[in-house]
């Protein structure tokens, strides 16, 4: 038994993150359900680290020094739960089974129930960072016993990504948790992408600007307050031609999103938390849009009278304005985004027992993940100071921003509704600002309504209480109920 860690499945993410961790002077077992898989890792990498291939999971097993780490990277669902009762089942004891897939955090919480109750330690752990960033360095974010912890944290941040000279990951909490906050990266992820693709738009249909301009403002914004991986690699996309027939490659892809499932657990899970995740609902339901051909073709049949612009006689120096506004404007909406996915972290730490440390969380996504963004910076000092325990867009640096960008935010968000431009993230972000800034809000219409047809009652601000009103009663007695 000579390796310290293994690699079970072999495919893009395995295979790389099997090379990652021989890159860093690990000693790796690697196993794959065929064997295939597996030589032609060998035959192309074998030689960059120290391997221990195994042609079954006995001899996989066998091949890892104890405490045994093993490190699952197969498909979620049924591929995952075969390939642990099958490491289980060799395992003993104090040995620990790492699924590093993206599984949905409910899972992971039976899995680890039912690896524990058989005495090994069992870690949802979340890979951020894609095929590269498990080849390079990602952010990894583990759940599962502290103990489990103690083996793992030397393995895995030998591997992963630095954010200034720190490593990408931390403990995050027992069970689900590490599996929960990696599937709130990815609801962020999709809010993140919506948000830039609104802005294209604004500039593409609103302005006439052409991919490869507006591939300039984004490269412009990647050195101010936005500076991102997403915006980064988005000016390179609008940059690239397509060979076939020399348009912006933009323009040749169908444009309509796909989606493999994180962003829309996001929403579900904040729906049973009761938790307003405006920003990354929207973006979910903006790529169901897309992809609804029929119904969009219909549209087009119908022709809906379009939007005005306005804009083709607008100077030279109003349509920069405008682009600054833009700019201005996903700033604002990207912080609401952020704030709300961090608000459903706190909810579930609640709700699942969970200790996680938010500033923490903020650092680790700083480098190797798909949100790597200069201003995660900025919110991890807002939770390690305290300023942004009720909510980030309390902290003072984002109170201010907010502020700041409030004219442009709400010109952005009046002016696409009068081109006709759907900006769905820009105005829900907005809306739930302004919603929460709001002294009263119509919800107490809500009450009285509920009231009446329900008698459902309500609470008074001048008295404590519960009450309802016989609406039907000749002169609306009210009584109080409790
Ligand atoms: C990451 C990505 C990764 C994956 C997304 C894509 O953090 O590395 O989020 O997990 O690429 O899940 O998701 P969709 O296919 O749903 O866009």
């Amino acid at each position: 038994a000579e390796a310290n860690v293994g690699v079970v499945g072999l495919a893009a993410m395995g295979g790389s993150l099997a090379r990652n961790l021989a890159h860093h002077g690990n000693k790796v077992a690697v196993f794959n359900r065929s064997w295939g898989r597996t030589e032609k890792l060998m035959a192309e990498h074998g030689s960059e680290g120290e391997f221990y291939p195994a042609k079954t999971m006995e001899e996989f097993v066998a091949s890892l020094s104890k405490p045994r780490t093993a490190i699952i990277m197969v498909k979620a669902g049924e591929p995952t739960d075969s390939m642990i009762n099958q490491l289980a089942d060799l395992m003993e004891p104090g040995d620990i089974i790492v699924d590093a897939g993206n599984a949905h955090f409910p899972d992971t919480i039976r899995r680890e129930k039912a690896i524990s109750a058989r005495g090994l330690h069992f870690v949802g752990c979340g890979v951020s960072g894609g095929e590269e960033g498990a080849l390079k360095g990602p952010s990894m974010m583990p759940g599962g016993t502290k103990e489990s912890w103690e083996t793992l944290k030397p393995i895995l941040e030998s591997i992963v990504a630095k954010a200034e000279g720190e490593p990408c990951v931390t403990y995050i909490g027992a069970n689900g948790a590490g599996h929960f906050v990696k599937m709130v990266h990815n609801g962020i992820e999709y809010s993140d992408m919506q948000l830039i693709a609104e802005s294209y738009d604004l500039m593409r249909r609103g302005l006439g600007m052409s991919p490869s301009e507006i591939g300039d403002v984004f490269e412009a914004w990647n050195h101010t307050e936005l500076e991102s991986y997403l915006v980064e690699i988005t000016a390179e996309v609008l940059h690239e031609t397509d060979k076939k027939t020399g348009k912006p490659l933009v323009d040749v892809i169908v444009d309509h999103a796909g989606m493999k499932g994180t962003g829309t657990w996001t929403v579900q899970t904040a729906l049973d938390l009761a938790v307003p995740v405006t920003g990354i609902a929207e973006a979910v339901f903006a790529r169901g849009l897309s992809s609804q051909g029929e119904l969009r073709e219909e549209a087009l049949k119908q022709h809906f009278e379009a939007g005005r612009s306005g804009l083709e006689s607008m100077p030279l120096e109003e349509r920069q304005a405008f682009v600054n506004d833009i700019r201005e404007a996903l700033y604002a909406s990207k912080i609401v985004a952020y704030a709300q996915g961090f608000n459903e972290i706190t909810a579930a730490a609640k709700e699942y027992g969970w200790d996680i440390d938010l500033a923490a969380v903020a650092r680790i996504w700083r480098g190797g993940c798909i949100i790597r963004a200069k201003f995660l910076n900025l919110i991890s000092d807002a939770f390690e100071s305290g300023e942004a325990n009720v909510s980030l867009l309390f902290a003072p640096y984002f109170k201010d921003a907010l502020e700041t960008a409030d004219r442009s935010w709400r010109r952005v968000v009046s002016r696409a509704v009068n081109f006709g431009i759907p900006v769905p993230v820009f105005s829900s972000s907005l809306a739930y600002f302004d919603g929460l800034r709001s002294d009263r809000l119509p919800a107490a219409l809500i009450q009285g309504q509920r009231d009446f047809f329900g008698a459902h009652t309500y609470q008074r601000t001048d008295e404590p209480g519960v009450f309802h009103t016989l609406w039907a009663e000749p002169g609306r007695e009210e009584i109080k109920e409790s």
